[in-house]
């Protein structure tokens, strides 16, 4: 493997001491030829695999790869995927695993920015001793269709919960020393026709909405690079808007770094004009557009020169920013597997979500003597989402099953398990009772042990992968009548759920429990027994709304479904020239538990909920108005047992109208009886509409009602205060 090291040049002017990071790469950049500025402008799809795209000499087998510059001890920039562990696709470098984290909605479930940091610098520690300076992730797109393949990358459906969390990933990853990416910059909601789809939608709710989210992350996380995603917006292509890379990117909220695009995503020379600094995996691109062709376009005039000048100030600049010019980095040093697995533990055990637990049948007591495990191939390990995100893990996969379907993205995609098998950790728990286990093929069969037994466990799965959407939320292969049969031979029956997102439940009322275990990651197995038995008490809280049924969604059908739609992946496609398709979102920014509320529509479970083996009962509401609304409360432990409650914060109603938001939330562990004081101060923009005239946020003047609550729906204390009218910058 090559060694990414560079030489430090400690003499170099660009590395006075004092010099800002602007006068740093402003320095460096003049000092650039032509060429070597260039070089930096695209960089290399590093995989290895595909005849036309050998591995380029030098590059780490990873995402992607532009060479360094050693006469002026420029690093090259090595890149690898992401959000959820540092990947390792199709095992291209041979044998080298890391720590998975569980999915996106399982951190989001815990509510817990700090524990998102640590992984975010879990994940930046393990890259770096790798040899990575960019970190592809987070991945912090809003879920707006639970249909979204991608889903379990993300951080939930809030614009604030996924904008804190992933700045917090962000600002982890980079307190390591490199470059962190948030993506994909912006409302790619879903896959079905991802090169060719128009996402459209208001301006102000559009603000409101993703937009805030990324708002959020980058002021909370400063990433070197923005991805730009594979859609278009209103029209233009993400990684060509002029709108929301210039203009709002840019422009208004002064972002200094970098706009990469998704790889196979550049579809222009115009793109550069328009804000994209950087072409990524170009092999997968109809032309490597931002070398020759741009030279051409700025010999033309049609390209400004001072343009290019800024793309790569912009990219060094970022370097500047981690640290790439002041150390090299710990390429090759131990990485503490043990303690990552701990944070990857952690995570799993308190973002899973207890959805249902009927007669306190859970925690499973040591009178359970007779134990049936079914299905989800719980003897092997637990599932992850496929696509670029997808790690292999410390002891490499339990088992790969070919997904198979059409397109050259499905026919790399395999079904992959964790070997952290759940019915390994289920019998280490269970100690002095008989575990017997049925792989769920025959309904009939897992019937017979279950009845046999005292509880009956059933692991259901959804597989869900980047590149294709789920046509429904049902679960597949049969497993709603598995669980029927089950449910039918033993009332104590408990689902676990692994999937990518929610799901419907058609078996709920004849189950007595039901645990949301996501996709748990490398430690998954022993998580979910630790919730089972009660090593751990479940605190996670949905950041998903659970509909009743995809008729209640702002999209009842998923849009493009069912065709055939340009994929970059094979031969190289001009996607400018590819048919498309608009796909309207009526829902604005009122996405996920703020379509229902304004809807009127009951939930299967709501955004925000979540069940404990204790209960919390609220106190004492206070609010104070003025420039924000700043909420004050007590929360008091009143079950039998430690737990971590996460009271939630909404804006109820404004000015008299009702309007569903949520402004904030506290995450609190407390021992039985404890009682503990919280504030909430509310991000003004969360209180304000978008003025697309004054391009500016606008909080009218009025009273705001708020609710203390255990879930978006569940409002336990109403208090409220009024604000002076204000206006903020964008
Ligand atoms: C994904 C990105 C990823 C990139 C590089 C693309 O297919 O959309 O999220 O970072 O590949 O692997």
């Amino acid at each position: 493997m090559p060694v990414t090291s560079q030489t430090i040049f400690n003499d170099a002017p660009w590395m006075a001491p004092g010099l800002t990071t602007d006068a740093r790469a402003a320095l460096l950049d003049a000092a650039l030829t032509e060429d070597e500025r260039y070089s930096l402008l695209h960089s290399q799809w590093a995989i290895g695999f595909l005849p036309d795209a050998p591995l380029p000499d030098g590059a780490i087998p990873a995402a992607g790869y532009v060479p360094p510059i050693p006469r002026l001890g420029i690093p090259g920039l090595y890149e690898t995927d992401a959000s959820l562990g540092v990947t390792n696709p199709r095992n291209a470098r041979p044998g080298d695993t890391a720590t998975a984290l569980p999915s996106g909605l399982a951190m989001a479930s815990t509510w817990d920015p700090g524990l998102a940091h640590d992984a975010g610098a879990m994940i930046g520690d393990e890259a770096a001793k790798k040899g990575f300076n960019v970190l592809l992730g987070g991945g912090m797109n809003l879920v707006r269709d639970p249909r979204c393949g991608r889903n379990f990358e993300y951080l939930g459906e809030d614009p604030l919960l996924a904008g804190v969390l992933s700045g917090e990933a962000i600002r982890g990853t980079q307190s390591q020393g490199i470059i962190a990416t948030a993506k994909h910059f912006v409302l790619n909601d879903q896959e079905t026709g991802r090169h060719v789809v128009n996402a459209v939608i208001d301006e102000a709710a559009l603000r409101e909405s993703d937009l805030l989210a990324f708002q959020i992350a980058i002021e909370r996380g400063a990433p070197g690079a923005i991805m730009s995603a594979y859609n278009k917006i209103n029209g233009h292509y993400a990684c060509e808007n002029d709108a929301l890379l210039n203009g709002v990117l840019k422009g208004d909220w002064a972002f200094p770094g970098f706009v990469m695009a998704d790889w196979g995503a550049t579809t222009s020379v115009r793109a550069a004009a328009n804000g994209l600094d950087q072409q990524s995996g170009e092999q997968l691109d109809f032309r490597v557009w931002f070398d020759e062709p741009l030279r051409g376009s700025v010999a033309a005039g049609e390209t400004q020169p001072h343009r290019i000048s800024d793309m790569s100030r912009r990219i060094l600049r970022s370097m500047f920013a981690a640290g790439l010019f002041d150390r090299p980095l710990p390429e090759g040093q131990p990485i503490d597997y043990a303690a990552h697995g701990r944070i990857a533990h952690r995570a799993a055990a308190e973002g899973i979500v207890l959805l249902k637990n009927d007669a306190g049948l859970l925690p499973l007591s040591g009178e359970a003597k007779r134990i049936a495990v079914i299905g989800g191939h719980a003897d092997v390990g637990v599932l992850c989402g496929g696509g670029s995100s997808q790690v292999t893990t410390g002891k490499g996969h339990a088992a790969f099953i070919h997904a198979g379907g059409e397109g050259a993205m499905m026919a790399m995609a395999s079904e992959a398990y964790h070997p952290s098998p759940p019915l390994a950790a289920i019998k280490r728990a269970a100690v002095g009772a008989r575990v017997s286990f049925a792989n769920g093929r025959y309904p009939s069969e897992a019937a017979t042990i279950a009845a046999g037994s005292d509880i009956a466990v059933v692991f259901a799965n959804q597989w869900t992968t980047e590149g294709a959407d789920v046509p429904d939320l049902t679960l597949p292969s049969g497993q709603d009548a598995l669980i029927e049969a089950v449910a039918a031979a033993n009332p104590n029956t408990i689902v676990v759920l692994q999937t990518g997102g929610p799901i419907l439940m058609p078996w709920l009322e004849r189950v007595a429990g039901v645990l949301q275990a996501w996709y748990p990651g490398s430690q998954g197995g022993e998580a979910i027994a630790d919730v089972l038995f009660g090593a751990a008490c479940p605190s996670g809280r949905l950041p998903v709304t659970f509909p009743q049924s995809t008729a209640q969604l702002p999209r009842p059908e998923l849009p493009g479904l069912g065709k055939r739609w340009a994929a970059p992946f094979g031969p190289r496609i001009d996607l400018s020239r590819a048919p498309g398709f608009d796909v309207a979102h009526p829902e604005g920014s009122d996405v996920g538990y703020r379509w229902f509320a304004r809807m009127g529509r009951p939930t299967l479970f709501p955004f925000g909920y979540g069940l404990s083996y204790t209960a919390f009962s609220y106190a004492n509401l206070a609010v104070t108005g003025g420039d924000t609304l700043t909420i004050t409360f007590d929360v008091t432990n009143t079950g039998p047992c430690e737990g971590i409650d996460t009271p939630q914060v909404y804006l109820s109603s404004r000015r008299g109208a009702p309007i569903r938001r949520l402004l904030g939330w506290s995450r609190l562990r407390l021992k039985p009886g404890e009682r503990a004081a919280a504030t909430v101060t509310a991000d003004p923009r969360l209180l304000a509409d978008f003025d697309t005239d004054r391009r500016a946020w606008h909080v009218p003047e009025g009273r705001y009602e708020i609710a203390l609550a255990h879930s978006a729906e569940d409002f336990a204390l109403h208090s409220g205060a009024s604000i002076a009218e204000k206006w903020i910058m964008p």
